[in-house]
């Protein structure tokens, strides 16, 4: 057995699901912090002459990314041949511009960051706005993996007509996705973004929700507070309390009770980020898409 799969502490299970795929050995990284808040990490496996795959959801990723780091520099010491990393979230991919003089293009500089640690990077719908793929962000090969299909088969237990609607132009992507698989009717609202927890979002076209149960969709869920403004303009409008729906269950903040005072009648994310929202399970959907991007280095 040439490969082993070392998860960081809870992401278990989804370590599994991808030893499983690849028929590869478990092991796990040991995390805690010394007394003066740096990190220590342990590498518990053999790794030497094997590939080691690093499984770790980078949210909060401040807080994860330095042991993250210290893990893969770990596994490469300890004379890994090759170091991939599956992380369901990957962060900082928002800051895509420079939006304001004298800040920095975080999206970039953490892509380069983590092609200097590993190998390769499989993810899950990355937010990918002003750049189109993560190649023009990598060097290192990379696999975004859609959550499309997984969440198209939660929206079908529903047995309900419905409609897509993404908060704002950034979400069409998802919307348009979601709406294929389901081939449904969607569209897309639009949003100012004013500060951190300050947007308004504004309805057009909805005439295409008549009738129909709206699906919010958008990738990421922080502060909730898109989710919210869309959630309301739909309410206001005449239709259906929404079910909203955030593959990345991110939420700062109280953003469950704020999208519930809103108006969602039901508020599910997908489980790249532990969260009691979670109810659409990725784990076949991550393991297939990791298999074959191993299959084809
Ligand atoms: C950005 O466009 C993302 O797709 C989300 O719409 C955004 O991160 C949501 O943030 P919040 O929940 O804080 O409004």
């Amino acid at each position: 057995m040439r490969e082993v799969i070392l998860s960081y502490p809870g992401d278990e299970a989804l370590a599994d699901a991808l030893a499983s795929a690849r028929d590869a050995a478990r092991g796990a990284l040991h995390v805690r912090a010394f007394p003066d808040g740096e990190s220590h990490v342990r590498v518990d496996a053999e790794v030497l002459d094997r590939v080691v795959t690093l499984v770790c959801s980078l949210h909060r990723p401040d807080v994860r990314m330095v042991p993250l780091a210290l893990a893969a520099s770990t596994a490469r010491d300890l004379g890994a041949s090759g170091i991939y990393l599956v992380a369901p979230y990957l962060p900082y991919m928002r800051q895509d511009a420079r939006f304001v003089p004298g800040e920095g293009v975080s999206s970039r500089y953490v892509a380069r960051w983590l092609d200097g640690l590993v190998d390769g990077v499989v993810t899950v719908d990355p937010h990918l706005h002003r750049v189109a793929s993560l190649g023009e962000l990598f060097h290192k090969p990379t696999q975004a993996v859609s959550a499309a299909g997984a969440i198209a088969r939660w929206v079908r237990g529903l047995s309900r007509e419905v409609v897509i609607v993404g908060p704002d132009a950034e979400s069409a992507q998802w919307a348009q996705a979601l709406a294929r698989e389901l081939d449904v009717p969607w569209l897309v609202m639009e949003k100012v973004r004013r500060g951190d927890r300050d947007v308004c979002v504004q309805a057009q076209g909805l005439e295409r929700a008549s009738g129909r149960l709206p699906i919010l969709i958008d990738d990421i869920i922080s502060t909730g507070r898109t989710m919210a403004q869309a959630a309301a303009a739909l309410v206001e409008a005449g239709c259906e309390r929404p079910v909203a729906v955030g593959v990345h269950a991110v939420f700062a903040d109280d953003a469950v009770a704020l999208l519930h005072q809103a108006g969602c009648a039901q508020v599910v994310t997908c489980d790249t980020i532990p969260h009691a929202t979670n109810a659409i399970a990725l784990s076949e959907t991550i393991a297939l898409a990791y298999d074959a991007f191993m299959r084809s280095r």
